[in-house]
């Protein structure tokens, strides 16, 4: 049995999504469970380094996490030909720098989303990873959560018939970071435009790959976006001026025909299963699809709705929806996503979910930005 070490160099990896999601979760998970194993005579093992401006998170990090490497120049890591993948989850701005650094040394590549802020860059990145012939991937984690992998499985055994409506609603309260025992949840970064912030930015990226892997290839879009919180407190106890858009209203035509709605903000306090509900209609049936779970409704038992305001409901409507159970196990998103790349990268299997991908989640929020400030439907290029 050969156990194949791949060195990762893991860039930004100090961050929010860098320690929980892509360190903790994926890496040192696959490591805890002996590592990808392809078969009897294979098993794919990564080694990652950890990189990044401050060595004292760094040192601390990899003793919490039982990890041998880290380092303040990641030049030096990327010189190390033992190093394979580089992976970056540092600051949207600070990718293109680093994806460069990192295709010079001629490594794979695999980031986090947003590419970058804007269409051209994230298709510059694509294309410097192309041209030089160099594996890529952007994360797209939404996939393999549990409530689309159901939603998925049923609509690919015709649950739904045809798809005619589809509304997402995501979003919760974060806090402004003003009040001592209600510290924000999110960084500051996120809330300033100049740091690469935004809704449209931030989660756009991310319907661009949900729409078009479940309902169909996105093809213009029209949204007008707002700034509803315009001062928070950041990491250090300084107010700040919310200069991005914090909230997003828009409407996606898919080349199907289908219109698809999302509603994004921080600024709303859910009372709905999840923090992302997608609400699907079907001729056949419909699906409320969350995070883990989803929930379906045959047209056989949809309960007769008649208008009458002057008494309370007769039905519970939620009654008649009902859990889809779990049909298998369902790993960390990111995790998976990681052993695909690690895959990909080693033994050459199929991966749909390159820079070029990303870049066209890049396009979608661009898109919807100039929507906004044109006040008008924008059709999208073909990237
Ligand atoms: N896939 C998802 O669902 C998801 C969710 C949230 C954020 N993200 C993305 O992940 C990335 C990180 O977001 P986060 O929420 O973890 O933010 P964060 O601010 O917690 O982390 C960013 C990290 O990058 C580091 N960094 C900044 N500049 C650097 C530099 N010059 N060199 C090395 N490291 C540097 C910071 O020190 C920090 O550790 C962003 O691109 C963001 O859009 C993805």
């Amino acid at each position: 049995m050969e156990v194949r070490k791949i060195g990762v160099i893991m860039n930004g990896v100090t961050g929010r999504m860098g320690t929980n999601q892509h360190l903790e979760r994926s890496i040192v998970a696959i490591i805890a469970q002996g590592g990808v194993k392809i078969n009897d005579d294979l098993t794919l093992m990564p080694d990652p380094i950890l990189t990044g401006r401050n060595e004292n998170k760094l040192k601390a990090l990899a003793e919490k996490y039982g990890i041998e490497k880290y380092s303040t120049d990641v030049q030096a890591a990327l010189d190390d030909s033992y190093n394979k993948i580089f992976f970056d989850s540092s600051g949207t701005q600070q990718r293109k720098r680093f994806v460069e650094m990192a295709v010079k040394a001629g490594k794979a590549v695999y980031c986090e989303k947003p590419t970058a802020i804007t269409t051209d860059e994230a298709l510059y990145l694509a294309e410097l990873c192309e041209n030089a012939g160099l594996k890529n991937g952007v994360v797209q984690d939404k996939l393999w959560l549990p409530g689309l992998r159901k939603f998925s499985m049923l609509k690919e055994q015709g649950f739904f018939g045809d798809i005619i409506s589809v509304k997402g609603d995501f979003g919760y309260w974060v806090f402004e970071g003003d009040v001592a025992d209600q510290p924000t949840q999110r960084p500051s970064w996120n809330y300033r435009a100049e740091d690469g912030g935004g809704m449209v930015i931030d989660m756009h990226c991310h319907w661009r790959y949900v729409i078009d892997n479940l309902f169909g290839n996105v093809k213009s879009v029209s949204c007008r976006t707002a700034t509803i919180i315009d001062e928070r407190v950041d990491e250090k106890g300084d107010t700040y001026k919310c200069t991005a858009d914090d909230t997003a209203y828009a409407t996606f035509q898919l080349d199907n025909g289908l219109h698809v709605n999302f509603v994004s903000s921080w600024n709303t306090r859910v009372r709905r299963d999840d923090l992302l509900s997608i609400q699907v209609d079907g001729t056949k049936g419909s699906a409320v699809i969350g995070l883990r779970k989803c929930y379906v409704q045959s047209h056989s038992i949809t309960p007769k709705a008649v208008w009458n305001p002057d008494i309370d409901s007769p039905i519970n409507y939620y009654d008649a929806w009902h859990e889809v159970p779990d049909a298998t196990i369902y790993d960390n998103a990111f995790k998976i996503q990681w052993e695909m790349f690690l895959r990909h990268v080693e033994l050459d299997e199929a991966w749909e979910f390159g820079l070029r991908e990303g870049a066209k989640g890049v396009q979608l929020a661009e898109d919807s930005l100039k929507s906004h400030d044109e006040k008008r439907w924008v059709e999208l290029q073909r990237l």
